[in-house]
């Protein structure tokens, strides 16, 4: 296991679908660490993409993978045990999901899973200031959730006033949209040490050409230092 930071995730959401399990694969051996799963429910965000059970069969390729799994969802609470149970290691919610975000956390904790807390680009920082002694990491959104390969909208600022926020705590700020080797640099200077990059990790590469996922996870790399 590569405990490299910044710690890469790639959002299968960019993947092909027919191949999910081979491209999961592939991208794990061209480096990553964790693998980012976009659940989206057509409600919270306008697009539908998988479940619980498509996160049980990607949960099953890797023992060491750590499955990150964020809920594009509302309401929260009624599936946190199904994607616990899938093998979630993570299970991350959108604090605007719904006006109970403390109570899910706990939720998702008392499931035995990490939890954390997303920010869409318009929640200020100081939304989940009172939740950091709940949470085990913020991803800050650098799109409007529902589709990858968006502009990227820089938050460079955010991550930094979240990463005095959070002080000596363990708490990750992981960066999801638009996250290429051009905007990683300034975003881990800024503080985050989880980056998650669909298009810009499965561009270019097939399962009968896997090569480029390594080659776009080591640029990505490379250009963080
Ligand atoms: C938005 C999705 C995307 C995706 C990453 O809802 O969560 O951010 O993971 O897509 P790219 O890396 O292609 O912007
Ligand atoms: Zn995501």
């Amino acid at each position: 296991m590569n405990f490299d930071l910044p710690i890469l995730a790639p959002s299968i959401l960019a993947a092909d679908k027919a191949q999910l399990g081979a491209q999961v694969q592939a991208m794990l051996d061209g480096g990553a660490q964790w693998i980012h799963c976009d659940i989206m429910d057509g409600h919270f965000v306008p697009n539908i993409s998988f479940g619980p059970n498509v996160v049980a069969s990607i949960a099953r390729i890797s023992d060491e993978a750590f499955m990150d799994v964020h809920l594009m969802i509302a309401p929260v609470d009624p599936y946190i045990e199904a994607f616990a149970k899938a093998g979630a290691d993570i299970i991350t919610a959108h604090v605007e999901a719904g006006p109970h975000i403390h109570r899910t956390l706990q939720s998702i904790r008392a499931n035995g899973v990490k939890a954390g807390i997303a920010l869409n680009p318009g929640t200020p920082a100081s939304a989940i200031a009172d939740l950091l002694d709940s949470t085990d990491l913020v991803c800050v959104m650098t799109v409007n959730p529902g589709f990858g390969g968006q502009s990227y909208i820089a938050l460079e600022d955010k991550v930094e006033e979240l990463r005095t926020m959070i002080g000596d705590r363990p708490i990750h700020i992981e960066i999801d949209g638009g996250v290429t080797a051009k905007t990683a640099p300034a975003l881990v200077r800024a503080g985050a040490d989880v980056l998650v990059a669909g298009s810009a990790v499965f561009k270019g590469g097939s399962v009968s050409n896997p090569s480029p996922y390594g080659i776009n996870i080591n640029a990505i790399r490379a250009a963080v230092g």
